[in-house]
C-alpha cells in the first residue's frame, strides 16, 4: 500500500489531537470578544490569560512580556522594526545600526533590508563552514551607533544553534555600561525542541511560532522584556497592551498555550527521540550514498533537522523524485521554495554552488517512527541514483 511519509516538520507540523480539543470550544459554544465584558468575554478572556501563561512557562518570562502575534514572522517584524522605530522617533536625528547574520529567516533578513532603505546601517555577519556565527565577530562588528543585534537561536534550514546565549551575555555587558542596546532573537524553530530560557539568553526580544510545535498556522507571540519599548506595527484598540491591536483569535491563542505545555513537559524525550532517528538516518546516507555531506556541524544542532548536500543533483530534482514515492521534505526554507535560486543558506556555508543546489532538508518530528526513516532510507539511494544518471545522460 502507499504510504505518505512527512519529513518536513520544520516546514508545519500538524495539529496535535490534544491542541485540536482545546481549540474547539473556541469555534463553538465560547465565541465571546476577549475584551467584551459579560459572561462571554470572561470565557475567553480566562483562556486567553491561561495561554499567556503557558507560553511564558515555555520560556521562562513573566505573563505580561508576551503579546500574541499572527506568528513567527510578525513577531519579528514587531522586534526589529518596532524597535528601531521607537529609537528613530525618540532621536530621529541618530543612524541606528543593526548587527545580524547571513543566515536570517527571511522575516528578519528583509526587515533589515527594508530598514536599509531608511538610512538604517545593517551588518550582516558571515557564517563558516559549520553554519555557526562567532562570537567574536558578532563583537568586532559593534559600533558607537549599534542598537540591535538580532540573532537567531537555531537555524530553519540546517538546525545549527547560533551563540545567543553569549551574544545575551556581550549585550547584558554593554548595557551595564550604560549602551543602549538590544537583543533579539528567533527562536521560532528551537522553542519546544530544546530548553529556550529568556534570562539563561540574556534576551530582549524572543520571536515564537505555534505551527512549528503541533498547534495550527497564524499564531505565534514575542517575549519583550520588561521596560523594552516597542512602536506598534499593527496599530488598533488596546489588545495585547496597545502594542498588538486587533481582537485575540481566542481558539488559535488557545491552542498554542496547549501546544507551548505539551512541548515544555515533552522537549527532553522529543531531543532524545528524534535525534537518536536523525543520526541513524544521516550515519547510513553517509555510509551508502557517495556524494554526500551533512551541512552544519553536527554537535551544535537542532536534535531533528538534516541537510544533506547531494553531488551531481538539483535539490527540486529529488524533492520531486521523493514526493513521487510518498515522502515529503524540502529545499531550502519553505518561504523561498519555488525558486530554483540556491538556498542562501548553504551558499552562506561557502560550499560552493553544487551542493548549495544539491541540498535537501529532512525534518523530524514526534510522530515519525522508525519506519518512516527505513522508508527514506530506501528511497533516498534510488532516486539520487536515478537523478545522477539523468544529469550525466543530459550532458
Ligand atoms: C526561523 C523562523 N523564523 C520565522 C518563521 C516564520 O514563522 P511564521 O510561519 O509563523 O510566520 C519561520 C517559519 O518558517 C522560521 O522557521
Amino acid at each position: 500500500m502507499f504510504r505518505r511519509i512527512y519529513l518536513d516538520n520544520s516546514a508545519t507540523t500538524p495539529v496535535a489531537p490534544e491542541v485540536l480539543e482545546v481549540m474547539m470550544p473556541f469555534l463553538t459554544e465560547d465565541f465571546g470578544n476577549a475584551s467584551s465584558i459579560h459572561y462571554y468575554g470572561q470565557r475567553t478572556r480566562a483562556a486567553v490569560d491561561r495561554a499567556r501563561h503557558q507560553v511564558a512557562g515555555l520560556v521562562n518570562s513573566r505573563p505580561n512580556e508576551i503579546v500574541f502575534t499572527s506568528g513567527g514572522t510578525e513577531a519579528n517584524n514587531l522586534a526589529v522594526r518596532g524597535l528601531i522605530e521607537q529609537l528613530l522617533r525618540a532621536r530621529p536625528d541618530e543612524r541606528p545600526h543593526i548587527i545580524t547574520s547571513a543566515i536570517e529567516h527571511p522575516a528578519v533578513a528583509n526587515v533589515c533590508e527594508d530598514l536599509e532603505k531608511d538610512g538604517v546601517e545593517v551588518t550582516y555577519l558571515p557564517v563558516y563552514e559549520d553554519g555557526l556565527v562567532r562570537i567574536e565577530d558578532v563583537a568586532a562588528a559593534i559600533r558607537e551607533n549599534t542598537a540591535l543585534i538580532t540573532v537567531m537561536f537555531a537555524n530553519n534550514e540546517i538546525g545549527t544553534l547560533q551563540p545567543a546565549a553569549e551574544i545575551g551575555k556581550l549585550v547584558r555587558e554593554l548595557r551595564k555600561d550604560g549602551r543602549k542596546i538590544w537583543f533579539h532573537t528567533d527562536a521560532v524553530q528551537a522553542a519546544g525542541k530544546m530548553a529556550v530560557d529568556v534570562e539563561e539568553l540574556g534576551c530582549d526580544l524572543l520571536s515564537l511560532s505555534a505551527h512549528k510545535i503541533y498547534a495550527p498556522k497564524g499564531i505565534g507571540a514575542l517575549y519583550i522584556r520588561r521596560g523594552t519599548r516597542l512602536h506598534a506595527q499593527n496599530i488598533g484598540g488596546r489588545q495585547e497592551r496597545g502594542i498588538r491591536g486587533g481582537t485575540e483569535p481566542v481558539a488559535h491563542i488557545a491552542a498554542f498555550g496547549k501546544a507551548a505545555e505539551m512541548a515544555k513537559a515533552e522537549f527532553q524525550d522529543f531531543g532524545e527521540r528524534t535525534g537518536k532517528l536523525r543520526d541513524m538516518f544521516e550515519d547510513r546516507v553517509l555510509e551508502n550514498i557517495p556524494g554526500a555531506s551533512i551541512n552544519g556541524r553536527r554537535d551544535a544542532r537542532l536534535p531533528n533537522i538534516s541537510n544533506i548536500s547531494f553531488t551531481g543533483i538539483e535539490g527540486e530534482g529529488l524533492l520531486i523524485n521523493l514526493d513521487m514515492q510518498g515522502i515529503a521534505v524540502s529545499t531550502g526554507s519553505a518561504c523561498s521554495s519555488g525558486s530554483l535560486e540556491p538556498s542562501p543558506v548553504i551558499r552562506a556555508l561557502g560550499k560552493g554552488d553544487e551542493l548549495a543546489r544539491g541540498a535537501i532538508r529532512f525534518s523530524f518530528g514526534k510522530y515519525n517512527t522508525a519506519e518512516d526513516v527505513e522508508a527514506a532510507l530506501d528511497a533516498l539511494p534510488r532516486s539520487v541514483d536515478a537523478l545522477r544518471k539523468l544529469a550525466v545522460g543530459s550532458r
